[in-house]
């Protein structure tokens, strides 16, 4: 077997040093050992492992998602959302027993306390985003569960970890429902996950939502893909404010705030108010030139990690095609397509390897079932709790250090105070 180590030679001293590649990595620290005056310079961490993890193998190359060792496209197709979050969180699919639980569990902690909605979310600006709102209302619940600051206690996690996932539909649905002027609808027992989020989006004065079935799986679907996707930008949120030993809910609204952001969970946002300003098929071959000369960029292309199509985007196209029988075809589709077959074939995309990214299409299904472009984020916010919350107590299971970066410093050298009236 070949040597599983890299031989470094400092060419200041000559000195040679082997460090050993463990997992596909090398220690920082044994090269720190070696060369204590060296750092790493990887802004935007392209080449750096932060972590060990076990929750979700993705191979960018190949285009390979696993959750825990479960391919994706498996779980897509027979498992549902909270599944998928009982095997991120314990890495193992529940038992029947244990299914059971924790559906009851999910189910009875939906409810959110009544002054979060009354004077917390209404006191909003009436045009608030409500993906702002949903950061800050996750923030705003640690000082409604003081327990949340025992992090350390297992029991005490898992509590918060139910409350979060659970109440997360419900304060997605509150912040939309108060930003289109329309009363509260609490949570209904007796939906399921999906189901329930879309009842408390959707329910006029009927006693009982009842959303098309085929909707309630497409977005359970939708959720199960967006459930974990390891060191994202959010998650990376939700690990370095977690290494500080902060409460879970701050933790999260740090990642939902990561999540905000139209590079991360707003592309879905941006695809629509991308196709919106195409406008019609024709103007497609114009716009790509456009990206290609550098004014803006096609977006949902595109991905870190992956320089393959994106197993979730194949996932996601499928299930438009099963929305759209139901709601009727989103008219940007046609536009859509167009664009994916141009930059499929175009070398500029071709060349720096950009596919369609999970949210090329599920914005289009998002706005199929009637969903305004504000609440794409949220959506996204929704179900990527669970691998937050994944990451978070695997994180405080390991005892990982505080995250803590160097830096470069490329600042003035060290020079005098200058008084005011001498400037
Ligand atoms: N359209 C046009 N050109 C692009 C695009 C795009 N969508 N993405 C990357 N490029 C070009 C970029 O201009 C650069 O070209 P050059 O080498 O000539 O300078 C090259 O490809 C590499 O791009 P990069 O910005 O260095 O790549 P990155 O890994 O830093 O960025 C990305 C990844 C996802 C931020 C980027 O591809 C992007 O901005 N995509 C559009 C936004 C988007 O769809 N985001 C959703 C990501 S998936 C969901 C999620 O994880 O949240």
């Amino acid at each position: 077997m070949a040597d599983e180590t890299i031989t470094i030679t400092d060419n200041r001293s000559g000195e040679r040093f082997d460090i050993p590649i463990v997992d596909g990595g090398i220690a920082a620290s044994s090269w720190r050992k070696a060369l204590p005056d060296v750092l790493f310079f990887d802004p935007g961490y392209l080449s750096t492992a932060a972590c060990e993890s076990a929750i979700t193998y993705l191979d960018g190359e190949e285009g390979i998602l696993r959750y825990r060792g479960y391919p994706i496209e498996q779980l897509a197709e027979r498992s549902t959302y909270l599944e998928v979050a009982y095997l991120l969180l314990n890495g193992e699919l529940p038992t029947p027993a244990q299914n059971e639980s924790w559906l009851h569990d999910i189910t009875y902690h939906t409810f959110i306390h009544e002054n979060v909605r009354k004077r917390f979310l209404e006191g909003f600006h009436y045009d608030a985003h409500p993906m702002g709102m949903l950061v800050s209302a996750v923030a705003a619940l640690s000082t409604f569960y003081l327990d949340a600051k025992e992090i350390h206690d297992p029991e005490s996690r898992q509590k918060q970890i139910v409350r979060l996932i659970a109440k997360m539909p419900t304060l997605a649905a509150a912040a939309h429902r108060f930003s289109v002027g329309m009363p509260f609808v609490y949570p209904d027992n007796s939906l399921s996950f999906p189901a329930n989020f879309l009842s408390m989006m959707w329910k006029v004065a009927e006693p009982r939502f009842d959303a098309h079935p085929a909707l309630v799986r497409a977005l359970d679907v939708l959720f199960i893909l967006h459930a974990d996707h390891e060191q994202n930008c959010s998650t990376t949120a939700m690990r370095t404010v977690g290494s500080a030993h902060a409460d879970p809910y701050s933790a999260c609204a740090a990642a939902a705030a990561a999540l905000y952001g139209p590079r991360h969970g707003g592309a879905n946002e941006a695809v629509i108010r991308m196709l919106h300003d195409i406008g019609s098929l024709e103007n497609v071959p114009a716009f790509i030139a456009g990206v290609k000369q550098g004014r803006g960029r096609l977006q949902g292309f595109g991905h870190r990690v992956y320089k393959s199509y994106d197993p979730r985007a194949a996932i996601v196209k499928k299930v438009a095609g099963e929305v759209f029988e139901v709601t009727g075809k989103n008219p940007f589709l046609d536009i859509a397509l167009k664009l994916e077959e141009e930059a499929l074939s175009d070398d500029y995309f071709v060349s720096r390897r950009l596919y369609p990214n999970v949210d090329f299409y599920s914005g289009l299904i998002y706005q199929a079932m009637g969903f305004p472009i504000e609440m794409f984020p949220v959506l996204f916010a929704i179900p990527r709790t669970a691998g937050w919350m994944a990451h978070w107590v695997e994180l405080l299971e390991q005892d990982a250090k505080i995250a803590r970066p160097r830096q470069l410093y490329v600042g003035a050298d060290q020079r005098q105070y200058v008084p005011i009236d001498q400037r």
